[in-house]
């Protein structure tokens, strides 16, 4: 596999795991509401900075325009609906917030849990199509230029802060499973 369809995939990964831990959260309803609150903070803070910041925004600027130079059609289909998804997640991250603010855990956890089943339908989107058109309609050194041009994308935004966020994922996928 090229190695940016690697780094897009493993980053899917990523929050993927966070989705996880979201879902997982809803046993701290009415029992830990402190806890609760707490992981849900962290998880908004991944979400708007990790899955928006570096991966949306790499998806955004890079791939998408890219693939819509090489194929018109590409991008009134599924890129626009793509570009579409990431706004739509956008609005929602911000009102599983304005619900959390307001101490209404039922329905925080309810939105989060729609964002959650809509990112992941958007994943499964990618990675079963967006990705495997993005490699066959680049040659080999379009796939390494925009490789790099991913490389300096993540620099710029901070590999120290990346890794972080990664960290934090792993650890409320853990928190979450160690609980009973
Ligand atoms: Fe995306
Ligand atoms: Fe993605």
């Amino acid at each position: 596999m090229n190695k940016f369809l690697k780094m897009l995939y493993d980053e899917h990964e990523i929050i993927v795991n966070a989705i996880d831990a979201a879902k997982q959260a809803e046993t701290l309803i009415g029992k830990e509401d402190e806890l609760y609150e707490m992981t849900i903070r962290e998880l908004l803070s991944f979400f708007r900075n990790y899955a928006d910041k570096y991966h949306h925004y790499k998806e955004e600027l890079i791939l998408f325009p890219e693939m819509s130079k090489k194929n018109e059609l590409l991008e009134d289909g599924v890129i626009k609906e793509m570009f579409d998804n990431h706004e739509d997640f956008r609005g929602m991250i911000k009102e599983i917030e304005t619900l959390l603010d307001d101490k209404n855990y039922p329905a925080t956890q309810k939105a989060l849990n729609s964002y959650a089943e809509a990112l992941l339908d958007h994943i499964a989107v990618e990675n079963e199509e967006v990705f495997q058109m993005a490699e066959s309609i680049f040659d080999e050194a379009e796939l390494e230029r925009i490789y790099f041009r991913f490389v300096d994308c993540d620099r710029e935004l901070g590999d120290q802060r990346k890794e972080e966020l990664k960290e934090l994922s792993d650890n409320l996928r853990k928190q979450a499973y160690f609980r009973d």
